[in-house]
């Protein structure tokens, strides 16, 4: 019996793996195809997953399925204009894009105007937001736990618009999505660094101030090599949470030190993929059906960019940036261009670029792959065995 709605994945990568995850769990859906330009790398996702169809482009795969749902799980730099041609797709209800949902506001709102225009529900994966740690934190914020919420501490690594994204997106969920007022920013950039082909900054830190007296203070690519995307502090006027995705830690008057909040874990439940992508799409489904918006949407997700790109302008022009910022650009790429972040080591390299599946052994790749190794290690160990032979 066919399915109620029917998906296509747009990038056979090891993201696209964990919507599939997702859409394994979901009753509703069926995925009918999947699109990348490298045949090896979709005739691997259609074996695994036994998918029965590929495409080398989403226009193909527009015309010839008519999907209800795609999921766009390319590079940062594509989120934008595959997203804006899966909206014009007549039959697409849905898009589920992959984080960091664009690189520069120009490019964000240019997303949810698509959507909005097409009558298009956006999400953008922030799949953390289903996470138990998360959910339960959020609870009990609403519920005065820790009274009222004043500081976030945020610690994360591997480039702010890779996992601060997550971070700032997580924290803002927890603490009821609110509106930036202004952002204070320092970047540094002496290395010539890349993220997915994304220019990044060696590191970077922000005060970011919403009112009446929240503020999150981040750090990225400084000291702390054992953060992590979704864990932070929070402290409010009368107590402290710990925050990761399946563990929650609260200390206040009555918790008698630091207690373990109970979160009734179950199997799948994990930061990537499983039961997170599971919900994600199923309050998808929920909201194109007519519910209430998600809450992942495109909205609340061009809220986070802006924070991160102004984060990068106030470094640009040594100032606080009051919000809503006038910058469409990129701004960490225009100071690059401007000479204001000179370079001591010129090698362009890319934190992700082990990811480039272009002219790689692919019999090597499937082999690793039938050993049971993640995609991100056998990618990681094909390049070395690669540049090891030449
Ligand atoms: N939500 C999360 O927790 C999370 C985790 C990891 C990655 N991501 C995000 O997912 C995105 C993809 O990252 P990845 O690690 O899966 O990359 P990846 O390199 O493993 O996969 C990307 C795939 O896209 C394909 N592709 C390139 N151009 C295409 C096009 N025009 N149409 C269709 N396919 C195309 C590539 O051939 C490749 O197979 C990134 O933006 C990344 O930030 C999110």
């Amino acid at each position: 019996m066919s399915k109620k709605y029917k998906a296509i994945i747009v990038g056979a990568g090891s993201i696209g793996n964990a919507h599939m995850e997702g859409y394994k769990r979901v009753d509703e859906v069926d995925v009918v195809a999947v699109v990348d330009p490298i045949a090896p790398a979709r005739q691997t996702y259609m074996d695994d997953y036994g998918i029965p169809r590929g495409y080398a482009t989403l226009a193909e795969a527009l015309e010839k399925e008519e999907p209800d749902i795609v999921s766009v799980c390319v590079w940062h730099l594509l989120h934008d204009p595959v997203t804006v041609e899966a909206a014009a797709g007549p039959s697409v209800k849905g898009i589920i894009c992959e984080k960091p949902m664009a690189i520069g506001m120009g490019r964000a709102d240019r997303m949810v105007e698509a959507c909005e225009a097409n009558d298009v529900k956006l999400v953008i994966s922030h799949q953390r937001r289903f996470t138990p740690g998360w959910e339960k934190a959020k609870e009990l914020v609403e519920q005065g736990a820790i009274g009222e919420v004043i500081r976030a501490d945020l610690r994360v690594r591997d480039g702010l618009a890779n996992w601060g994204t997550h971070s700032i997106d997580g924290a803002r969920f927890i603490t009821g999505d609110p509106k930036a007022e202004w952002v204070l920013g320092a970047v540094t950039r002496a290395t010539n660094k890349y993220e997915r082909a994304t220019p990044i900054e060696d590191s970077c830190m922000g005060l970011i101030h919403f009112g009446p007296s929240l503020q999150f203070f981040i750090q990225s690519d400084l000291w702390d090599r054992n953060c992590d995307a979704g864990k932070f502090l929070l402290r409010g006027t009368e107590g402290l949470l710990h925050v990761t995705e399946t563990r929650l830690r609260l200390f206040n008057a009555s918790s008698g030190g630091w207690s373990d909040v109970p979160l009734g874990l179950q199997e799948g439940d994990q930061a990537i993929g499983g039961n997170m992508n599971a919900a994600q799409t199923r309050e998808l489904i929920q909201w194109i059906e007519g519910g209430p918006e998600h809450r992942g949407s495109g909205r609340k997700a061009r809220d986070t960019v802006e924070i991160m790109m102004a984060m990068y302008e106030s470094a640009r022009h040594n100032k606080v940036i009051n919000l809503p910022m006038a910058e469409k650009e990129y701004p960490l790429e225009l100071m690059i261009n401007e000479g204001k972040l000179p370079l001591e080591v010129d090698e362009m390299y890319d934190i992700r670029g082990f990811l480039n599946r272009d002219g790689i052994d692919e019999n090597r790749y499937r082999q690793l792959r039938q050993d049971g190794m993640a995609h991100h290690q056998a990618m990681r160990t094909v390049h070395e065995e690669m540049a090891a032979k030449k």
